[in-house]
């Protein structure tokens, strides 16, 4: 399943996204065999550089960070062969026709047929005179298929990621649009689907008969690093809950697609989104969603700095560094089922996990009688370990009739031999088949801005509620009041 010989073209060769993720992407595809030699990549970006000085930037990156090392010399000339560099005034269309007059020779010496992929690593205020200019320069007149991978974000809110969509309308068809939101191209995410309905212990319990509540967290123990001048207008709500947050939820409550096709399953996800219950008043969000900002406190040995510290942070700043939601999905499935959400920096791991909690056993005559049953758990981990684990109540071995929970694990990352691909890869290869099964779809991105943006409209007219919680710890006390109305609590993540 080689996709056909295209040309890449990575806007922001020179960034951090290129060096971390797009690079080794690319050579660990190229290594599976799953580029051919039917490709050519043009980095572009402001910053002169001939093609050695790329291909070194290239070489450096992908024995850094990728799972692949360029320890074959022969592989890698061949593989370096096929990487050009431009400086490109993104502004100037005169740039883009020259780069039109290179793509045609690149297509002529790879043998490739007129297909490009654009790849936009790049703030998203330059999206749409980009794509203005790859039309005005006459790139997309080659005769083979042109598609825009963006990365997020996809607008600040509604109207804004309304504008984006309209301008990126004018030059490509949403067919041809791969909105990446990265956390689709996890393969424990992926494999949410699979575990759902591939397997008859789980799919006939997936409803609010037997389901009490569905835990996500998506924990760091990283700061703003040195974005703060992105994420201090951002915040956790946007850089994470309206994207990575809200598409695992659609993963987990979607209904069965028809078909496992793209569209049949985006179709899913978006009447999840659709069905989440918007909170109606400002006092309804300070009653479902708590924010939380780190202050200084210490992780480990490490002394760490409050967020109003950072770099790039303003002294006075009320953006959230954490926030927990409950959510209701409102449909047939989900009534009543809380879905608790939880993301922030400087938490006390990193982790990505999801926990589905069941309903308890009929109270319960034959074993409760001396102890509490637990709950049965689902746990799905996403990262960085990878994998499930099941709790059960089982019998004490040696004790009459006592129960104790024991846990049923497969876990995925500790097997020896599995070099689990990154989700860059991933989604790279995806767009270059056109498959955008796990790319976000413009009705999916409007219905997530539209939830989210009526909490944002809480917090700015009422900036109040924003708690302080130390790094290195768990964030907010106020987060576990979220459960604890309902009876339940976080569990703990490992
Ligand atoms: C990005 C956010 O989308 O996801 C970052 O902008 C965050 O703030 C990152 O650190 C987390 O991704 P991962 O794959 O490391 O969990």
């Amino acid at each position: 399943n080689s996709p056909e010989g295209a040309v890449y073209y990575l806007f922001g060769a020179t960034g951090d996204l290129a060096r971390r993720k797009l690079f080794p992407a690319l050579f660990s595809l190229y290594k599976e065999g799953k580029l051919s030699e039917k490709f050519a990549v043009v980095g572009l970006a402001r910053r002169a550089r001939s093609n050695e000085q790329f291909r070194s930037d290239l070489y450096e990156s992908i024995n850094e960070f990728c799972r692949y090392k360029a320890d074959d010399t022969e592989l890698w000339t061949r593989f370096a062969e096929h990487f050009v560099y431009m400086s490109l005034d993104i502004n100037n269309v005169d740039g883009f026709r020259e780069l039109s007059l290179l793509s045609a020779e690149l297509d002529e010496k790879f043998d490739i047929p007129g297909n490009r992929l654009f790849y936009l690593a790049l703030a998203p205020s330059l999206f749409g005179p980009v794509s203005l200019n790859l039309r005005d320069g006459g790139l997309l007149e080659s005769k083979g298929w042109h598609r825009l991978v963006i990365e997020k974000p996809f607008g600040y809110d509604l109207p804004s990621a309304q504008k984006l969509n309209e301008q990126l309308g004018q030059v490509f068809k949403e067919e041809e649009i791969f909105r990446i939101d990265h956390y689709l191209g996890k393969e424990m995410v992926q494999n949410i689907q699979v575990i759902r309905f591939a397997n008859a212990f789980f799919e006939p319990l997936w409803n609010n008969n037997h389901i009490a509540n569905v835990q996500i967290t998506l924990s760091e123990t990283v700061g703003v690093e040195e974005r703060g001048g992105y994420y201090d207008k951002s915040g956790a709500l946007r850089d994470m809950g309206q994207n990575h947050m809200l598409q695992m939820l659609t993963m987990i409550a979607m209904e069965p697609p028809s078909r496992l096709h793209g569209e049949d399953i985006r179709d899913e996800k978006v009447k999840v989104l659709r069905s989440l219950r918007g909170y109606k008043s400002n006092e309804e969000v300070r009653s479902h969603v708590v924010r939380g900002q780190y202050t200084a406190g210490k992780l480990g040995n490490k002394e760490l700095s409050g967020y109003r510290q950072e770099d790039s942070v303003g002294e006075e700043s009320a953006t959230e560094t954490y926030f927990a939601a409950k959510v209701f999905v409102d449909n047939f499935r989900w009534a009543g089922v809380p879905f608790y959400i939880r993301t922030g920096k400087r938490l006390p791991v990193k982790t990505t996990e999801v926990v589905v909690e069941f309903k308890a056993m009929p109270q319960n005559v034959l074993f409760a009688q001396k102890h509490e049953l637990s709950p049965n758990l689902l746990v799905i981990r996403v990262n960085p370990m990878e994998g499930i684990y099941i709790k059960i109540n089982a019998k004490k071995p040696g004790a009459d009739n006592d129960v104790q929970p024991v846990s049923m694990e497969f876990c995925q990352s500790c097997m020896i031999g599995i070099n689990t691909p990154e989700a860059y890869e991933r989604l790279i290869h995806d767009a270059a088949r056109g498959d955008s099964t796990y790319f976000t779809r413009w009705d999916e991105v409007s219905h997530a801005w539209e939830f989210v943006d009526r909490i944002a409209k809480g917090w700015r007219e009422d900036s109040s509620d924003l708690e302080p919680y130390p790094a290195g710890s768990w964030g907010p006390a106020k987060a576990n009041e979220l459960l604890a109305e309902q009876g339940h609590h976080w569990w703990p993540v490992n």
